[in-house]
């Protein structure tokens, strides 16, 4: 089993950034629980971040090697058309995550475009989210292959 955990615009300043809202983790910690948990559960990961909306439309067009993608598009979730357009016909589960809940902050991050293209949708749970995604991610994917 093979994941893609894509990052965008500004994820690689977590730790360095409004501390208060995503905790002080960076993004490379948060990557090395990850890898650790996928190790534990026989998965491979691979990392991927970008602050450019085109390299990360790229990146998602050329993912036939993976069984599925995890994504917290920052905030390109909340206006990216071309982003939702590149997830929409994706053959694998992709499952979209937030470290802050956005439903709870300014009302222009309140609104996701990506999301609805998504297999699912997790917000506000802190760095832990991408540990659950992939949690999830795992179940979903085995009970595919049965
Ligand atoms: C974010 C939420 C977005 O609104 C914001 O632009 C980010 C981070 C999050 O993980 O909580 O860059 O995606």
């Amino acid at each position: 089993m093979k994941i893609l955990v894509i990052n965008g615009p500004n994820l690689n300043f977590l730790g360095k950034r409004n501390i208060d809202i995503y905790g002080n983790k960076t993004l490379e910690e948060i990557n090395s629980q990850l890898k650790k948990r996928a190790e534990e559960m026989e998965i491979e990961v691979e990392f991927f971040q970008s602050n450019y909306e085109g390299e990360i439309i790229d990146r998602l067009q050329k993912t036939d090697e993976f069984d599925g993608v995890i994504i917290n598009p920052g905030a390109l979730a909340h206006y990216s058309y071309s982003l939702r357009d590149a997830i929409e016909p994706l053959p694998v589960p992709v499952i979209e995550v937030h470290l802050s809940n956005i439903f709870a902050r300014e009302d222009f991050r309140c609104c996701s475009v990506t999301a609805p293209v998504c297999q699912g949708f997790l917000s506000g749970l802190g760095w832990q989210v991408y540990l659950f995604a992939l949690d999830i991610m795992f179940k979903l994917i085995s009970s595919k292959k049965k």
